[in-house]
């Protein structure tokens, strides 16, 4: 059935079906219905209260959409691409609902405005809820930190065994990224939360709207200053996405160290079997696709970014039609983030520690030779010299397969009389990762205080 487009006045052919196809976008803004109405409500109230509208005609209006929010939400809504969009088919079913009074929705705005409004009003509920999951995720990391205060692990640089760290202080390092990724949300959201209604298609309206009262309504601090700006403006869509980039870089981070540390070669894990999967030929095998897939989702939401950027880039002011491909990467990146949090987290909570062979691999490998060099430090030798002392005794170990703290007192006063009898009480694992007491180190009394911290930044008791 061939409808009549609300353009329809001006044009002497129905649209091609092809174009009707190509244009369309309610296959993926359906889902900005519910904030569709939201702004909907807010925008025919202000009507009424300067006046455009009579109370009767807002009140018909309000109640029809509240109906079309339920016919929605119960899957009843009936969508045709000849219809457009989500604002097209909404303003079409109210006209059915109500007659007449639906034609006056529209007043003093255009879908421009419109649509710039629905999609800060998702956004801001999307940067809610994603900053509640990365808090879920912060909390379960410090749970872990909690528990392990007292193992050693290897720290590395270049993934090569450098010194001996908490694993609490290890997992705290996330915290603190994923710290930063709520930060960044909530400083992006001062930039969603600017109201475009009100801006008609780019110019403004010849109607004595109040956009500051529709911005109390909708609880948008601030309007935006220029109607072309508030039409065409999708930075911060992008701001979000590039928040959410970040963040899928952090995830993939952790990721990618769960993965490692599952392996046999590290062993410092034991994925939980509910968060595993097997092999179709080997039937030894469990392997850490869960991880995997954590770590490769970042490639998703980069896209999104690369995608909204690239669709701006070069785009004349105001409006124009190029804006609508805005949305299907905001989605994506927002259903891909939102998936992979829900899934790590839980994951994380039900991750086993090896802690034995954590603090065996942090016990080989020479991991206190810089304490070592640090001892003769404290007993006046220059560092420059107790490196290349310490160098030259590792050597001897590697050869004689030997750890530091097995080397003999006299073995190591050939290599520098500054040894004395305490050196072996110095250079205990415990001891070294003890000594590290610089703000911000993995002494565990101060790794116990940043715990605190976390705790309080997250509300926990
Ligand atoms: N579906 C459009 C979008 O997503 C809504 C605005 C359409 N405006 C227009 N002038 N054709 O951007």
């Amino acid at each position: 059935m061939k409808r009549k487009k609300p353009w329809g006045g001006r044009f002497g052919a129905e649209t091609h079906g092809q174009v009707e196809a190509f244009t369309a976008s309610i296959h993926f803004d359906l889902r900005l219905a519910p904030h569709d109405i939201t702004g909907s409500i807010a925008h025919a109230r202000m009507l009424g209260k300067c006046g455009i509208l009579s109370r009767a005609e807002v009140e018909a209006i309000v109640t029809g959409l509240g109906e079309i929010r339920e016919e929605i939400a119960r899957g009843e809504f009936r969508t045709d691409p000849a219809l457009e969009d989500i604002h097209m088919h909404i303003e079409r079913r109210l006209t059915e609902k109500i007659g007449q009074a639906g034609g006056k929705l529209h007043t003093g705005r255009s879908r421009n405005d419109q649509v710039a409004l629905d999609l800060r009003l998702y956004l801001r509920e999307a940067i809610g809820q994603i900053r509640d999951r990365i808090r879920t995720l912060q909390a379960a990391l410090v749970a872990k930190a909690e528990v392990h205060l007292g193992t050693v692990m290897p720290g590395y640089t270049h993934l090569q065994r450098a010194q001996p760290i908490l694993l609490a202080h290890h997992l705290l390092a996330y915290f603190e990224m994923f710290q930063r990724d709520r930060e960044r949300l909530a400083d992006c959201l001062a930039r969603v939360n600017v109201l475009p209604l009100g801006a008609g298609a780019l110019a403004g309206t010849t109607l004595p709207i109040d956009r500051a009262y529709a911005a109390r309504l909708l609880n948008f601090p601030k309007i935006a200053a220029n109607s072309e700006d508030a039409v065409a403006d999708r930075d911060f869509a992008v701001e979000f996405l590039a928040c959410g980039a970040i963040l899928a870089m952090h995830i993939s981070r952790l990721a990618e160290e769960l993965v490692l540390w599952a392996t046999a070669e590290f062993g410092f894990i034991e994925l939980p079997d509910a968060f595993a999967t097997g092999s179709s030929m080997m039937p030894q095998k469990k392997n850490p696709d869960v991880a995997e897939l954590a770590r490769g989702k970042a490639g998703r939401v980069y896209g999104a970014l690369l995608a909204l950027l690239t669709v701006l880039k070069g785009l004349p002011l105001s409006y124009n039609r190029d804006l609508q491909e805005d949305k299907e990467p905001v989605f994506e990146a927002v259903d891909t983030i939102q998936q992979t949090l829900d899934v790590l987290s839980p994951m994380l909570g039900a991750i086993k520690f090896h802690t034995e062979r954590m603090r065996s691999a942090a016990a080989d490998g020479f991991l206190n030779a810089t304490d070592l060099a640090e001892y003769l430090v404290t007993k006046g030798v220059p560092f420059r010299e107790a490196h290349e002392t310490v160098g030259r005794i590792v050597r001897e170990c590697l050869e004689s397969r030997q750890r530091l703290e097995d080397v003999p007192l006299p073995r190591l006063r050939h290599f520098s009389r500054a040894f004395e009898a305490d050196v072996l009480k110095y250079i205990r694992l415990e001891a070294c990762v003890e000594r590290r007491r610089s703000a911000g180190g993995t002494n565990s009394r101060l790794v116990g205080e940043a715990i605190r911290r976390a705790k309080r930044a997250l509300r926990l008791p």
